[in-house]
């Protein structure tokens, strides 16, 4: 995927806002495990995620986790104004593309869902990332990019590896899946493992500079199916 996408100008929408902040933490108080972060990621952190994505020669793009839709906001002011389907539950624009975010907390869906009505936001586990595209029209297999805000280091093994598999294949070939993860979680055995099972399941494997804009600072993985 080469760079050169016309942005998408978002007058109204500055930043995750402090409303944004404390709806998060409230959740995280909640559901500590499934969140796994205290705060949203920074815009800085989510330029990197999409950065190099050319929203004209994609069709398809999937969110995981919007949490309160800071990639969401990013992918939405990268892609440009006609990218996608009206037919995507009747949103603005004319052109082909599909987005479609899977976030698994029931307040954080319909939150998302109500700020950004252009994503078409399901609540749904990531690890279902198969059938939501297949009731959408869209064929695994044929996804362009995936962007993933989960907290890895916070999923079992096992649902992590389920998650990862049907990442692999609703991608196309050489399609990318990007993910973050927090700098300091690298001394931590999981976040190496998390890498070396990324290793294993994609052909590519690129890690990003750390993002020190960030808090806490984090870095991108870029990886080709
Ligand atoms: C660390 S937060 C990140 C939120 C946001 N993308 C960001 O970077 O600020 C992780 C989000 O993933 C959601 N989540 C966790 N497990 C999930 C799963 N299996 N499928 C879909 N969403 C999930 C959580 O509810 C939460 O909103």
């Amino acid at each position: 995927m080469s760079t050169g996408t016309a942005p998408r100008p978002s007058a109204s929408r500055r930043g995750p806002r402090t409303r944004d902040s404390i709806a998060f933490l409230r959740e995280f108080i909640r559901h500590p495990g499934r969140i796994g972060a205290i705060a949203p990621s920074g815009r800085a952190l989510a330029a990197a995620m999409v950065r190099g994505i050319d929203f004209r020669s994609v069709r398809a793009v999937v969110e995981f986790g919007p949490g309160t839709g800071v990639f969401t906001r990013a992918v939405l002011d990268a892609m440009p104004h006609d990218w996608l389907d009206p037919r995507q539950s009747g949103r603005v624009g004319n052109g082909r593309g599909r987005f479609i975010a899977i976030e698994f907390n029931t307040k954080m869906a319909a939150a998302v869902r109500s700020q950004y009505p252009e994503a078409l936001v399901v609540n749904d586990d990531a690890a279902n990332v198969e059938g939501i595209c297949r009731r959408e029209g869209i064929e695994p297999g044929t996804v362009d990019a995936i962007i993933s805000g989960l907290a890895w280091t916070s999923i079992p093994e096992q649902p992590r590896r389920r998650i990862l598999e049907a990442t692999h294949r609703v991608l196309k070939p050489g399609g990318e899946f990007r993910t973050f993860t927090y700098q300091a979680s690298m001394l931590v055995r999981s976040a190496w493992i998390f890498r070396r099972l990324l290793r294993d399941t994609f052909s590519e494997v690129h890690v990003g500079r750390v993002v020190w804009a960030n808090m806490p600072p984090a870095f991108v993985y870029r990886c080709v199916k």
